[in-house]
């Protein structure tokens, strides 16, 4: 009686664990017309297709089923979309975030297990509608720029030592304004071979002298735009000029590299303004700069080692973190921030890039309801890290010695940080208004 019952339950639990696996493998049927083509839809076809600037086209079934098991290395590796930001480490929430989901890098992984199946016919996914890939990466949420500041044009050739140009141009700015939205875009060709390209406003003085105001913007390789959160202003004054900084590698790097002469290289900058006014309405200024890790003379990396910096800074006012974008060339391969509270001896992780490459830039922006929000004296702490040995799939050769400097064969430590300057009353108000809206979603109102 009793082994009988024994034996009907494990019957019943055997047949139990049949069934779920049963079910769990008709769950795991992928195919590209069920969800495969949808992900690549949305998140690659932007690039890997006609003009754009991935290597070979992903836009239908026939294009993407050659390359299904490179996909699925790329993508399992966090490789492709190219945004490295390590999950699970400090702020997850991102504006213009890249990454693909856990699930969505599951079942790609599945559906090239099993070999990459089309699916029913009948089912095909919807081509996506995308704007043409020389538009502005704005333009689909806030239309076209409504200033557009270009370079000087000037030819790059098709190989040789770095070249760099600095130049003044008019921005055409008559009143004081508030930036929301900025992109740098090399136009054409120009992308492979424009290492990066920074934008300062200077002033003209009525002695013909200029004076430096304050970064307006800063690209390299690989960089989508920033965004300023509503309702602070980074100005852009009346009469500015804009000094450009273009750094040019001829040749181009990384997989779209030309390798040929580049006619008519310009760079454009596009600005996306708040409408007049809005300065008033803004309380606080937001602005963007240049935050050095550590002396870039110090910067030494060994032949065939390792090396990191480590730099701090404080502000004497509350401030708020609204993006985070390290900057390092081709032995760069990790970077980080956090802040130190010495209030109470605490450290907080905010972002990790453990996978950093010097062919995509991101600004890192953080979601405005969890921008990092610092009390007078908090520290933020930046570290980097380089990689000099051949194990470095960057390193075009690991037995030089590498010193601190601009070419694109040196190092530079430093990072791009956009901040809100708060007053204690703007901070406050920040910090109340968190801790109400955690309230209401801890009481489950929100
Ligand atoms: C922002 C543009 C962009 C997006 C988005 C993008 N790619 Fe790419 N992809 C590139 C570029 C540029 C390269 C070549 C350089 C490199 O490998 O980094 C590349 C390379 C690749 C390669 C390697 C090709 C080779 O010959 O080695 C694969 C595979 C790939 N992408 C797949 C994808 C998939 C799948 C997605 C979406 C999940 C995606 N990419 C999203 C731009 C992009």
């Amino acid at each position: 009686m009793k082994a009988s019952k024994n034996w009907l339950g494990l019957t019943a639990l055997a047949l139990l664990g049949y069934q779920t696996q049963a079910m769990a493998q008709a769950e795991q049927q992928v195919s590209y017309n069920g969800e495969v083509g949808r992900i690549i839809n949305e998140n690659c076809v932007v690039c890997h297709r006609e003009g754009g600037i991935g290597p070979m086209h992903l836009s239908n079934y026939d294009q993407v089923r050659p390359w299904a098991p490179l996909i699925q290395l790329r993508v399992a590796n966090r490789e492709m979309p190219p945004y490295s930001y390590d999950h699970g480490i400090g702020i997850q929430e991102l504006q213009g975030d890249w990454r693909l989901q856990q699930d969505e890098i599951d079942t790609i992984v599945a559906w090239v297990n099993q070999g990459a199946p089309l699916g029913d016919p009948d089912q095909a996914v919807p081509v996506p509608v995308l704007n043409d890939p020389s538009e502005w990466n704005f333009v689909e949420q806030l239309g076209q720029p409504d200033v557009i500041i270009p370079s000087v044009s000037m030819d790059i050739p098709a190989n040789g030592n770095d070249l760099w140009s600095n130049h003044y141009v008019e921005s055409t700015i008559n009143t004081d304004r508030c930036i929301k939205a900025v992109q740098v875009k090399p136009r054409g060709n120009a992308k492979a071979v424009v290492h990066h390209a920074n934008s300062s406003v200077e002033l003209l003085l009525d002695d013909g002298s200029f004076e430096r105001y304050g970064q307006l913007t800063e690209y390299a390789m690989g960089k989508w735009g920033e965004i300023v959160p509503n309702g602070v202003c980074r100005t852009i004054p009346a009469g500015s000029m804009v000094r450009w900084s273009i750094h040019m590698f001829p040749g181009g790097l990384g997989a779209t590299a030309p390798g040929t002469i580049i006619k008519d290289n310009v760079v454009e900058i596009g600005l996306w303004l708040h409408p007049e006014g809005y300065e008033e309405q803004a309380q606080y200024k937001q602005d963007l700069k240049l935050y050095q890790i550590s002396p870039q003379d110090d910067l030494v990396i060994p032949p065939n080692g390792y090396q990191m910096t480590q730099g701090f800074h404080s502000f004497d006012h509350p401030v708020r973190i609204d993006s985070f974008q390290p900057h390092g060339h081709l032995r760069m391969n990790a970077a980080s921030l956090e802040i130190f509270y010495p209030a109470n001896g605490q450290t907080e992780q905010i972002s990790q890039i453990s996978n950093w490459s010097a062919t995509w830039h991101h600004s890192h922006i953080y979601e405005p309801d969890v921008a990092p929000l610092l009390p007078t004296g908090a520290v933020l702490v930046l570290k980097q890290w380089y990689d000099n040995t051949a194990a470095n799939p960057n390193n075009p050769d690991p037995d030089m010695w590498v010193v601190g400097g601009s070419r694109t064969g040196d190092e530079m430590t430093h990072a791009w940080i956009a901040v809100t300057h708060l007053d204690d009353e703007g901070f406050e108000k920040l910090v109340a208004e968190r801790k109400a809206k955690e309230d209401r979603t801890l009481a489950g109102n929100d």
